[in-house]
């Protein structure tokens, strides 16, 4: 047994422990920071420019290695423009504004602030747009639009997108008076039931921010009853007996059920409902 290897790991061993030591001092130091409540959570306070510029690089690379499975349908631009014009005004215009149109209040407060999309629409690819109308951009304002906007609109969407940079504000208010008939057409998810899909979908509609559920992060809130253990209820809203096809009905229209009801009716796509319910029944 050579001296040389004991040393070589030893000091392989002294890194390795020294490396975790870090770790822990780093994760411990974060958190006191987060607690001592030092971290300025205000949307009126941009971060400092390195920072700005790696987050800002961070989604560049995780939207394109995530978008690198997507393929656009037929050419690079796919869709219907004036389908996807239509999508832009009632769903985006109000946070990224438009050709010669600024975005309104709620687009004004936001920090990351939504920019305006014609320069992205010339730098990014079709299916990188895709990726990021589709699933958002988690914790800065950006909202998925998987569970609203239909595949087909999606397409269309990123289909105007890719025209906007051309347009001027009279081209864009033609296109708006040409499209007024036109409805941005709504997701309707006909595929197989999942788990994780389901999950994602009840997220989506925000069911967390009021319900307690089984197999769902989020706050604990009792803005509504608490629904773990769904399947041992005996009534829907007090009214109607709990079956399946009960809540179903429930949750396309509570007030339809129960019209003094504080459940909101959710604008809940019907084979959304269907798979929820099924959730309900199965998993808690
Ligand atoms: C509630 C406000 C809001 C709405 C509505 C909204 N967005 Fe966004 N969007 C944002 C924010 C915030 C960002 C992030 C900006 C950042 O990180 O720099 C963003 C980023 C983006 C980006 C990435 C652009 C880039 O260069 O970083 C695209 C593309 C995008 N949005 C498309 C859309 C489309 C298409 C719609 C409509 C279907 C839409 N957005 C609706 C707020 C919104
Ligand atoms: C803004 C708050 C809010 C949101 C969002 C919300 N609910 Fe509710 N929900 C309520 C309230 C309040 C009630 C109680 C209504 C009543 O009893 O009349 C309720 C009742 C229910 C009930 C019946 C509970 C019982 O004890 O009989 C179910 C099931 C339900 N909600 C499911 C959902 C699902 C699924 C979603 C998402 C698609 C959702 N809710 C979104 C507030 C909300």
């Amino acid at each position: 047994m050579s001296r040389a290897r004991i040393t070589h790991r030893h000091r392989a061993l002294l890194i390795g422990l020294g490396a975790v030591a870090l770790l822990i001092v780093g994760a411990v130091a974060g958190v006191a920071l987060l607690l001592s409540g030092a971290y300025s959570t205000a949307a009126t306070k941009q971060h400092f420019k390195v920072t700005y510029r790696l987050l800002e690089l961070g989604l560049r690379y995780s939207v394109a290695s995530n978008a690198d499975e997507i393929h656009a349908p037929h050419s690079d631009r796919g869709g219907d423009v004036n389908v996807g014009q239509a999508c832009y005004r009632q769903y985006c215009q109000q946070c990224h504004g438009a050709p010669g149109i600024a975005r309104d209040g709620m687009g004004r407060g936001q920090l990351p602030s939504p920019g305006h999309l014609s320069q992205s629409a010339r730098e990014w690819s079709a299916a990188e747009l895709f990726y990021v109308t589709q699933q958002g951009i988690r914790m800065s304002g950006m909202p998925a639009w998987q569970y609203r906007i239909s595949e087909e609109g999606l397409w269309s969407t990123v289909a105007f997108l890719k025209k906007m940079p051309e347009l001027s504000r009279a081209g864009y208010e033609a296109m708006t008076a040409e499209g007024a008939q036109i409805d941005c057409p709504r997701a309707a998810a006909e595929r197989p039931y999942t788990l994780e899909r389901t999950k994602t979908m009840m997220l989506q509609y925000a069911c967390h921010n009021c319900h307690q559920i089984d197999g769902l992060v989020g706050p604990v809130t009792f803005v509504g009853p608490d629904l773990r253990g769904w399947r041992q209820r005996g009534y829907i809203g007090g009214v109607l007996p709990n079956t399946r096809e009960n809540l179903v009905k429930w949750l396309l229209d509570p007030q339809a059920v129960s019209p003094q009801s504080l459940m909101p009716d959710m604008e809940l796509a019907e084979a959304h409902a269907h798979d929820i319910a099924r959730y309900l029944f199965e998993e808690s």
